[in-house]
């Protein structure tokens, strides 16, 4: 069985050896793009490469990369505890940027590429690994953008039949923009015991702020392998979290606690690991933007602990677990002082709210109000002890409680009051 360790060398080699400037992650901490809060994507720090205000030769000289990225997504958040999802997870990329030389796989020059190369070249590190691809997806064609028949001809050249090249809509086989405008274009996916496990995008189009797509001048590869679904598949174990990543950190948490709540544990190993990675990479929980992304999981992972009954001060060898996983490759994360100072006083911090705000929540919810007297009850218990609605929202989850869009909407408009109270109050004071 292959290490994740080795499975790391074995891609920048692979990509090195095809011409490809090995390049280090950026940082999870986008610098000059506003159009997201956190990196999400390898071909986020690559932007003005694919749209020429940038010149590849004269940064790399070669127009192809290949990086190993961090990334952060918080689309899924709530959904963390399950089998699949993950906010921090690293992602396996090569990318081009035109104009496109010989799209060729055996051209292992430093040209621009296509198609054909990232095609051939996917299909054979997949092999490499001796993993078998059960099927690909192409895009088949939907409204502006045509049915990418040059991808569906080269996986039949590699050897596919045509019922193994699935072709799909703009939903699943489209990718991009990151933000609200940008590099995007139809990509081809490539599946492995029914895992997605690499996005191979072919950056055709530039998508406007109103959602318009033009042609780029010329067209770009971004690929994305998810390594943490690669390394379940490769690894062959049940979910993401018996891989080795997760594997050193899992041990110390079975040893802090007796409870076998799998889907709580999966939320610790998760929001440890992406909160130390965030740290590091210099955020500091706040009520703004990114800092709240860290604020909300750090406040996730004081909400978990305590139901798993693990005291905080026994989270440090799970914090070191993280940082001798993956400090060889990512220096950042030498700084275990400073990673441990700012978990533990937000989760201390939020302590104090938390354990009034659970024993509040006991007493005032029921179990059978309706959906506004629910909102309305769950926003006194914000407002009067500071228990914050997702927090809450996770707790009527636990009681088996719902919360519906009609609570939700009721939420708001409390909140939205209660803004202009505050406002008004505000500058009376001030006149
Ligand atoms: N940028 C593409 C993705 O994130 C590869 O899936």
């Amino acid at each position: 069985m292959m290490k994740s360790e080795e499975i790391r060398k074995l891609f920048l080699d692979y990509f090195k050896a095809r011409g490809h400037k090995i390049l280090p992650s950026s940082s999870l901490i986008p610098i000059d793009d506003h159009s997201v809060l956190l990196t999400t994507a390898g071909m986020q720090q690559f932007k003005k490469y694919y749209t020429r205000e940038k010149d590849p030769i004269k940064d790399f000289g070669t127009q192809r990369t290949a990086t190993i990225q961090k990334c952060f997504r918080t689309t899924d958040i709530e959904e963390i505890g399950d089998e699949t999802h993950l906010t921090f997870f690293e992602m396996l990329g090569n990318f081009s940027f035109g104009p496109v030389g010989k799209d060729d796989p055996q051209n292992f020059g430093s040209d621009g590429y296509f198609k054909r190369a990232a095609i051939y070249w996917a299909y054979e590190f997949i092999k490499n690994l001796d993993l078998e691809i059960d099927y690909v997806t192409v895009f088949g064609g939907e409204r502006d953008v045509p049915f990418d028949e040059e991808s569906y001809k080269i996986w039949k050249e590699v050897g596919f039949s045509e019922e193994k090249i699935l072709k799909k809509g703009r939903e699943d086989n489209f990718w991009g923009p990151t933000g609200d405008e940008g590099p995007c274009g139809p990509t081809t996916e490539i599946y492995v015991n029914n895992v997605e496990i690499w996005n191979l995008v072919f950056n055709e189009y530039y998508q406007d702020k109103n959602g318009n797509l033009k042609k780029l001048e010329f067209p770009g590869v971004d690929t994305g392998m998810g390594f943490e679904r690669l390394m379940k598949v490769s690894q062959n174990v049940p979910t993401i979290f018996e891989t080795d990543f997760f594997q050193p950190l899992k041990e110390v948490l079975d040893q802090l606690t007796n409870k076998d709540d799998i889907r709580r544990k999966r939320i610790v190993l998760d929001h440890i690991r992406g909160s130390v990675f965030l740290i590091a990479d210099g955020l500091y929980p706040s009520n703004l933007e990114r800092g709240y992304v860290l604020r909300r999981i750090l406040r996730r992972l004081t909400l978990n602990l305590k139901f798993l009954d693990i005291k905080i001060e026994k989270i440090e060898n799970m914090i070191k677990a993280v940082i001798e996983k993956y400090s060889p490759f990512y220096p950042e994360l030498k700084n275990y002082d400073k990673i441990k100072t700012v978990i533990f006083e937000e989760i201390i911090n939020f302590e104090r709210t938390l354990n009034i705000g659970l024993r509040e929540f006991e007493k005032t919810i029921k179990g059978n109000e309706n959906d506004e007297i629910l909102a309305e009850k769950l926003f006194l218990l914000y407002t009067s002890y500071g228990l914050p609605l997702e927090i809450s929202k996770e707790l009527l989850k636990d009681n088996g409680l719902g919360w519906t869009e009609k609570s939700q909407q009721v939420f708001d408009e409390l909140f939205k009051k209660h803004q202009e109270i505050s406002k008004g109050r505000i500058s009376e004071l001030a006149s």
